[in-house]
């Protein structure tokens, strides 16, 4: 079966509906972020600290091609991955990709309590969410189906995306 690519901005249930996805279509539930921290040995905030964002991205881009060759695949990104164009061909090649999208609003309370972003360990996250929400909208929106999600609870967005990519590709 063709994997399902969940992108989107940070809060938008990449993960959790992931799981949920894989679950019921029997994939395997790959976490591009976790794979990271696994293989470095350290979590992604202290990747950005130490080595900066462009390290973190190389790596990023390192796991998305490994990740984008597998099948049966049920995939949660990283809300920056599609700032690399070479990301997004590679995810398309064995891939449906959905973007689950979410206002700025519902990111920052969802992401409130969490202090594993580095990029809004900063004195305005209201400001840094609005800011790189509307920079990164054109390159969600390469995805092949968009979600709405700041409506709709996990369950139902996983049950979007199921009707979406739960589709066999004979
Ligand atoms: C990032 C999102 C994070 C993680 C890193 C950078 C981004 O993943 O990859 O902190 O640039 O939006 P989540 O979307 O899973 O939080």
């Amino acid at each position: 079966m063709n994997n399902i690519v969940l992108i989107g901005f940070m809060g938008s249930g990449k993960t959790v509906a992931g799981k949920i996805v894989a679950e019921k279509l029997a994939l395997r539930f790959v976490d591009i972020d976790k794979l990271i921290e696994e293989k470095q040995k350290i979590p992604i905030s202290e990747i950005f600290s130490t080595f900066g964002e462009d390290y973190f991205r190389n790596l990023e881009k390192e796991m998305v091609t490994r990740i984008s060759n597998e099948k049966n695949r049920s995939i949660a990104t990283g809300g920056g991955v599609v700032l690399n164009p070479e990301n997004m061909v590679n995810l398309r090649k064995n891939g449906t990709i959905i973007w689950l999208a979410v206002s700025p609003e519902v990111a920052r309370k969802r992401t409130k309590s969490d202090e594993s972003r580095p990029l809004l360990h900063v004195t305005y996250p209201e400001k840094t969410i609005e800011e790189l929400l509307s920079f990164r909208e054109s390159l969600y929106a390469q995805a092949d189906f968009k979600i709405e999600t700041s409506n709709l609870s996990i369950d139902e967005v996983a049950s979007e995306v199921l009707k979406l990519g739960g589709t066999r590709n004979e």
